[in-house]
């Protein structure tokens, strides 16, 4: 069997709790090398029992000596296009953490350097393997909710720092190209695509509600899916509490993707008139392997099949446009339209 010799960027919280323990749990991968200029977080990845052969303090270092076939890129997101393309003239295939890039220039440079070098990205969007998510998408496609008309998704929490980041950077419009829109509801605009096809037009409001920070801490977008479609996005980063998922409207009835119950429930039918109701309840998932987890399984997976990733470049660079576009909406006050709406 082919070992796929790993390289990390990034040794911070993504890449501890999500990609090198995938990798490590990985009968085709080898922990070869990983980068990252803060020795604190080196440390934490050796004291987790993960033995790297090769350490760098520069990531450019680290491709220029190493031979790899993988690289994870799990660094604050101003360097992603950087990493990205530097490892992919490496002749490295990549996992490549959210956002792809902070310009759509940038991403579509991350996509001609995979392409002339004929290499393969899987980006991170980890609701994707959901299986709450799955479970509806499979149940959407499938015509059990009729056709789609109306989308909603709520994605909050307290914010990445502290707690969560290895430092402070994430509120740090330099390093992070945004806030709570750019790191938590690019997530739902790659979801909503997922289940109802590209967003066509949006109008969008960012805003820093709570925190003292020079990036947003709350954002709201309303979304179009041509003519016949809309939803809405709220992301946070000031909520201890309140519903965290995704709805799902139909003709023919509603799923309700609920993360705070770890349950994906449909009503579907149509209640009559005359009161006799003609609804069903069902759970379609309960509970299933944490996102990324299997994110990582299907990565690791596929590398060794040589088959399509679920979530691509074009995934990656889809959903930057809507949140650059609501950054843009923000400002300007207007509605943006995106693909001919
Ligand atoms: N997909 C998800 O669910 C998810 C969740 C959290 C974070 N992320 C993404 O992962 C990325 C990293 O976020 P995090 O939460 O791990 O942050 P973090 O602060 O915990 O880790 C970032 C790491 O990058 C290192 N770093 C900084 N500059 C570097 C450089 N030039 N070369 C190599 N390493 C460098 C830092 O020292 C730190 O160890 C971000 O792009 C973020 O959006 C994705």
């Amino acid at each position: 069997m082919k070992k796929f010799r790993i390289g990390v960027i990034g040794a911070g919280s993504i890449a501890r709790h999500a990609h090198i323990p995938g990798y490590a749990a990985a009968s085709n991968c080898v922990l070869t090398a990983i980068a990252d200029p803060d020795a604190g977080c080196l440390q934490k990845v050796a004291e987790q029992g993960w033995r790297f052969a090769g350490v760098y303090s520069d990531y450019r270092e680290m491709l220029k000596k190493e031979k790899l076939d993988v690289v994870s890129v799990c660094a604050p997101n101003v360097f992603h296009k950087a990493m990205a393309v530097a490892a992919l003239e490496k002749g490295c295939d990549l996992l490549l953490e959210k956002p792809v890039a902070l310009t759509m220039a940038d991403a579509e440079a991350i996509r001609s350097s995979a392409r002339r070098k004929r290499r393969r990205i899987m980006v991170a969007f980890s609701h994707r393997f959901n299986e709450l998510n799955v479970a509806a998408r499979k149940a959407v496609r499938a015509g059990r909710i009729g056709k789609l008309y109306m989308l909603r998704v709520r994605f909050a929490h307290t914010g990445p720092w502290p707690g969560w980041a290895s430092t402070g950077w994430f509120y740090n419009p330099k390093l992070a190209g945004g806030g709570a829109m750019l790191d938590m509801a690019i997530h739902a605009f790659d979801l909503v695509q997922w289940f109802a096809g590209p967003v066509t037009a949006m109008q969008a409001k960012v805003a820093t509600l709570r925190k003292p920070i020079q990036v947003d801490d709350n954002a709201v977008a309303l979304l179009e899916f041509g003519p016949k479609c809309l939803g809405y996005v709220e992301a946070g980063w000031t909520s201890p509490a309140g519903y965290c998922g995704v709805e799902l409207m139909g003709d023919n009835g509603a799923i309700f993707v609920d993360y705070s119950q770890n349950k994906t429930i449909m009503v579907s039918g149509v209640r009559t008139p005359d009161g006799k109701s003609r609804q069903r309840t069902a759970v379609l998932q309960e509970g299933g392997p944490a996102s990324w987890k299997a994110q990582m399984g299907h990565f690791t997976r596929q590398l060794g099949r040589r088959g399509p990733f679920r979530v691509g470049i074009e995934d990656g660079i889809s959903a930057l446009r809507v949140a650059l576009a609501a950054y843009q909406s923000s400002r300007t006050g207007r509605r943006v339209v995106l693909r001919g709406g």
